[in-house]
């Protein structure tokens, strides 16, 4: 979502504002803006649309000298996509300038009480509100720290804030609650950033902030205040990981770079779990005694996380013998959910940050549940509040829709269940033995899947399909769950109204949709569920639907009897196929994203990271 980055230095701050903003895009935003000190006062800059606008009316930072400032990009929550509601907002009386992640819930109440005081407001944002705040304690005090100090025992809500004052043009004060927050050490320099990659170009050293931190830096100085108002040490963390890994390296799209990264983001993900021919989860500290008593595991996320969940209801229930329930995290929070000290409750989330996870993260330890994480983010706010965490290794994912992050995510759910299996006693050594070599050899039948051929054929037939209005995805077991991910991938970057749905669940509706010329994604790739599927696919070929079938090598002979067109996959164990089967859509959906001018890596309305509820 919205996007942060500040700067106190020696040198112009609006290009380097205006460069990590650049880095920044990635999260989903419509507005952007920046606020740089000069000679006495704050300049602000901002405009509706992509980044390239605001560019264009500071010709490149140029029209904003001054070497402090603070910029954003915004998601719009409070108020449509305009300049006027764009970050940053100015007091009324010019003194504060306020760039806000997150929700200010009381704002509507603050902002009367602000209006009784005669103060006029410009946008409709809780921003502007907070900015405001601010300015009149300060007017009362003349004592920014206690000002900001004050702002934050008033306000309701979620935010990442980061503030200026004219009349201490050398010093930025930033504080957090439920929106992330990372400080960076600069050579004469220092930053503030909602993430990583706006700073990257000029820090490696970095301190992630804690709700309730409050940060007071300026160019040569930094100081850390907790809630309680004391000070405190901070410890920094190297980033090991480049910047060419946040950058494109010559592919069109984010998205495709991200599709190709996908066997070698598998293998480092793996790879420090399987020790001698076991697997071993340095994060998890499982007690034999706790595993044997588990009664439920409740998989809970969001988006493509939860779809990951849904493959995870057959992995882990298959191997472990335990009931295993997906849910989404919105819901999740609010379902009275049946938990106690025999729960596992397993989080997934690629940026460790998503509000709706962390709620129910919260809620699951609130009711004396474990909680187990798989997050990709080191450092974020999920990582931090799991009992336990198992990192991907899938590297910075820029591209909004999901694929790195996604396969690694199902990799982590394999070893887990294996792990799982084995201390629960419910797999025997063969099993065990097969699986994990089976799991080894993925990423290189992932990378078959990303020959030129392959591709050709892919892109064939998404010039063929991609005027489709509506697609339906079809499978059973975990092709049903690959196919979920599937039709979510069509939807977000190719705007194609899709569905998935459990084959033999077709007849019960949505047949009455199928009209000579609908495209039907049927994956079949679970021999045992092989010829049932291709029943369902027969019930929707005699309505005349055109049907685009994934299956394995195995049905090589097989599947041109049904289907009218086919992408054959490698074959693997039948739980771990879904890794495989999700590549060629992936492929497709862009593809399709493609012929269809739509922008891929940041598709409208979406944002890569949700930090609303
Ligand atoms: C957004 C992204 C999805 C992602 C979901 C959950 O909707 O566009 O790609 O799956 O959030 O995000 P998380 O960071 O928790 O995995």
């Amino acid at each position: 979502m919205c996007g942060i980055v500040g700067f106190a230095g020696k040198v112009p701050a609006a290009p380097i504002l205006l460069d990590g903003l650049k880095k920044l895009e990635y999260r989903g935003y419509d507005s952007a803006g920046v606020c740089v000190y000069h000679a006495g006062s704050l300049q602000v800059a901002k405009k509706q649309g992509e980044l390239k606008n605001l560019l264009a009316v500071t010709d490149n930072g140029a029209t904003l000298p001054g070497n402090i400032g603070i910029g954003h990009t915004r998601w719009a929550t409070h108020g449509a996509p305009s300049d006027e509601n764009a970050h940053p907002h100015l007091s009324q009386d010019g003194k504060i300038a306020v760039v806000h992640n997150g929700i200010i819930e009381n704002y509507l109440a603050l902002k009367e009480m602000l209006l009784a005081q005669g103060v006029t407001f410009r946008s409709e944002t809780d921003t502007e509100v907070v900015c405001n705040l601010i300015a009149m304690y300060y007017a009362r005090s003349g004592n920014f720290l206690w000002s900001v100090q004050m702002t934050r025992e008033v306000i309701v809500g979620s935010y990442a804030l980061v503030i200026l004052c004219a009349d201490e043009p050398d010093t930025i004060i930033a504080m957090k609650q439920d929106s992330p927050l990372i400080f960076g050490q600069g050579e004469g320099c220092n930053f503030v950033a909602s993430d990583v990659p706006a700073i990257l170009k000029y820090t490696r050293e970095v301190v992630y902030l804690n709700d309730g931190d409050l940060v007071v830096m300026t160019a040569d100085s930094v100081r850390f205040l907790n809630r309680q108002s004391a000070t405190v040490e901070k410890k920094t963390e190297h980033i090991a990981w480049d910047i060419t890994a946040a950058e494109k390296g010559g592919y069109e799209h984010f998205m495709l770079k991200e599709i190709f990264e996908q066997p070698s983001a598998f293998a480092k993900t793996i790879s420090p779990h399987i020790q001698d021919g076991k697997v071993v989860l340095d994060g998890v500290s499982f007690e034999e005694r706790y595993l044997k008593n588990l009664s439920r595991i409740y998989v809970v996320a969001c988006g493509s996380a939860y779809y990951v969940g849904c493959v995870g209801k057959y992995v882990l229930e298959k191997l472990c013998r335990v009931p295993v329930e997906p849910m989404l995290a919105s819901e999740f929070h609010y379902c009275d959910p049946l938990c106690d000290e025999n729960t596992l409750v397993l989080v997934i989330s690629q940026s460790g940050e998503t509000a709706d996870t962390k709620l129910a993260l919260l809620e699951a330890k609130r009711r004396g549940a474990r909680t187990l994480a798989i997050v990709n983010v080191v450092g974020s706010a999920i990582s931090k509040e799991a009992d336990d965490v198992i990192y991907t290794w899938a590297g910075p994912e820029i591209a909004v829709a999901t694929t790195k992050a996604y396969s690694t995510q199902l990799a982590i759910v394999y070893l887990l269940g294996l792990y799982m299996a084995r201390l629960r006693e419910t797999i025997t050594d063969g099993e065990y033995d097969e699986l994990l070599a089976a799991i080894q050899a993925l990423p290189g039948q992932i990378a078959a899947l990303l020959t030129e051929e392959k591709i050709q054929e892919i892109q064939d037939f998404a010039k063929k399909f991609h005027q489709a209005e509506d697609v339906y995805f079809i499978g059973r077991n975990v092709d049903n769950a690959t196919c979920l991910e599937g039709s979510l991938k069509l939807k977000e970057i190719a705007y194609i109204h899709s569905e998935a749905y459990a084959a033999g669940e077709l007849k019960h509706g949505p047949i009455s949709l199928i009209v000579p010329g609908t495209l039907v994604v049927a994956v079949a790739t679970h021999p045992d569920l092989f010829d049932k599927t291709m029943s369902n696919v027969k019930e929707t070929t005699s309505r005349g639907a055109d049907v685009l079938a994934v299956t394995t090598d195995a049905f090589a002979d097989e599947i041109g009897k049904t289907a009218g067109q086919w992408v054959l996959i490698p074959e693997t164990l039948p739980l771990l196929q879904p890794s495989l089967s999700v590549v060629p859509l992936q492929l497709f959906s862009y593809y399709v994203s493609l012929e269809r001018g739509c922008s891929i890596d940041k598709p409208r309305n979406l944002a890569k990271s949700v930090t609303v509820e």
